[in-house]
C-alpha cells in the first residue's frame, strides 16, 4: 500500500494493493473526476506535487511521464511510500 495526501482538500489516504486511487477516494466518500478509469481519456489528469508516479496510463506521453508531474490516478500508482495531489 501507499499513502496518498489530497492537499487541497485536507484528506489523506491509504491506497490498498487491490485498490486505484480513484477507488479509495470513492471508498472515501469523495467525489473524483473519472470516466473510463482505464488510463485512457485523461478526465482524471491530476497534478503531482510530491512523490514518484508509476504510470500506468496510455495517455501521457513519454516526456510528460517522465517529468513526474501529472498522474491519471484512475490506473497509475505511487513508486515509493507517498504521493502528494493537487485535489
Ligand atoms: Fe480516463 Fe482516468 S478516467 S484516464
Amino acid at each position: 500500500s501507499f499513502e496518498v495526501v489530497l492537499q487541497k482538500s485536507g484528506v489523506t489516504l491509504t491506497v490498498e494493493e487491490d485498490q486505484t486511487i480513484i477507488g479509495a477516494m470513492e471508498a472515501a466518500g469523495l467525489e473524483p473526476m473519472t470516466s473510463c478509469e482505464q488510463g485512457v481519456c485523461g478526465t482524471c489528469l491530476t497534478t503531482v506535487l510530491e512523490g514518484e508516479p508509476d504510470h500506468r496510463d496510455f495517455y501521457l506521453n513519454p516526456t510528460e511521464k517522465e517529468s513526474g508531474t501529472l498522474i491519471l490516478p484512475c490506473v497509475s500508482r505511487c513508486k515509493g511510500k507517498k504521493l502528494v495531489l493537487d485535489l
